[in-house]
């Protein structure tokens, strides 16, 4: 293993040792497999690469100062990889398979997991895709899963410092009807353009509106939208998003530290009455947003003037991190231990 310097670390693509595989064919999962290839061989027809049949997770191992490697709610991302797989007519990996590789490739590439107090991680991205070939628009009959990982740095080098969102009414990540609540890799093709109209623009991501009416909150970029409004934490309810882990173990902790939760439609025209605003998703944890620029009416609505989170996300961001990291007890059982 070539020496990595742990504190410099990018969040990027970052080559170990081994990675997971597993089969399926004749209606049947195979056996779990350690490769060492960072390269699949596919059939130029394969759905995968033809139809969009490809399904993918992300989540991390987290080194804690006691040295032990934890999880944090893999049977989740488990369960939703069966959701997603499900939803584009792939067969559901068992939920014990998708841990057990997960668990394998971690321990395999131990040492890859950054120490603890870098803030670096060890990003985990199972996948799964049409292995067969086809030419009409169908399912394959054969599919493969893979698991690889990869040392990953803090998402945002400058530390949990506000982002800012630009909202984007030109493009639509997913219709209501559509496959935005499956993690599958059609979404992010359909999210490329609007995310590089925002980059070149300045900002952070993308905020979308709902498809259909332009009206509600959906997502900011790849990650879950929430506001704070006094002691309450309000998240959008709506088909066309995906369900966060990170959002959802924010609102227990919310709920555990006395604060309001609301799980609702969340209207364009409430964003002048939030007091804090995040962007919540594995990769950076919390995303404090600083403001979010509105183009079409050029109207700005400004959480953060002094370059600060605000309390509430510090909190939950703390609290969070603290309970992967294994600083704080973890009470709700969010924590497997690779073994
Ligand atoms: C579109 C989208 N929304 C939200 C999230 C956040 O989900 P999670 O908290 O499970 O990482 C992600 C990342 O997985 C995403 O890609």
């Amino acid at each position: 293993m070539e020496k990595i310097d742990w504190e410099k670390l990018p969040f990027g693509y970052l080559k170990t040792n081994f990675n997971v595989r597993c089969n399926y064919r004749n209606g049947e999962w195979g056996e779990l497999e350690v490769h060492d290839s960072e390269f699949v061989n596919l059939h130029m027809a394969a759905t995968s690469l033809h139809y969009g049949q490809e399904v993918f997770e992300g989540l991390k191992a987290y080194r804690g100062a006691d040295d032990k490697i934890r999880l944090f709610r893999v049977e989740e991302n488990a369960r939703r990889f069966q959701r997603s797989a499900n939803g584009i007519l792939m067969p559901e990996l068992p939920v014990e398979k998708f841990t057990e590789a997960v668990n394998k490739v971690v321990a395999i590439n131990k040492e890859y997991v950054p120490p603890h107090g870098t803030g670096g991680t060890l990003y985990i991205r199972p996948l799964l895709i049409g292995y067969s070939a086809e030419i009409g628009v169908k399912p394959a009959k054969e599919y493969l899963f893979i698991v690889f990982v990869s040392p990953v740095g803090p998402y945002f080098k400058e530390g949990f410092k506000p982002v800012n969102l630009m909202i984007c009414r030109n493009f639509d990540r997913t219709a209501p009807l559509g496959t935005g609540s499956y993690k599958v890799g059609g979404n992010y093709a359909a999210s490329l353009k609007s995310l590089k109209e925002a980059h070149d623009a300045g900002y952070s991501t993308t905020l979308y509106l709902d498809a259909k009416e332009k009206k509600y909150i959906d997502e900011a970029g790849p990650a879950n939208f929430f506001g704070i409004k006094g002691n309450t934490y309000i998240t959008p309810e709506s088909k066309s998003i995906l369900p966060s882990i990170t959002n959802m173990s924010l609102m227990d902790l919310a709920a555990h530290l006395g604060i309001n939760v609301e799980k609702r439609p969340v209207l364009y025209d409430e964003l002048s009455t939030f007091d804090e605003v995040g962007a919540c998703g594995t990769a950076a944890v919390i995303a404090p947003v600083g403001k979010i620029y509105d183009p079409d009416f050029d109207k700005t609505f400004v959480y953060s003037a002094d370059g600060h989170p605000g309390p509430i996300c510090q909190k939950l961001y703390r609290k969070i991190t603290d309970i992967q990291f294994g600083d704080e007890e973890d009470i709700f059982g969010w924590i497997d231990y690779v073994t």
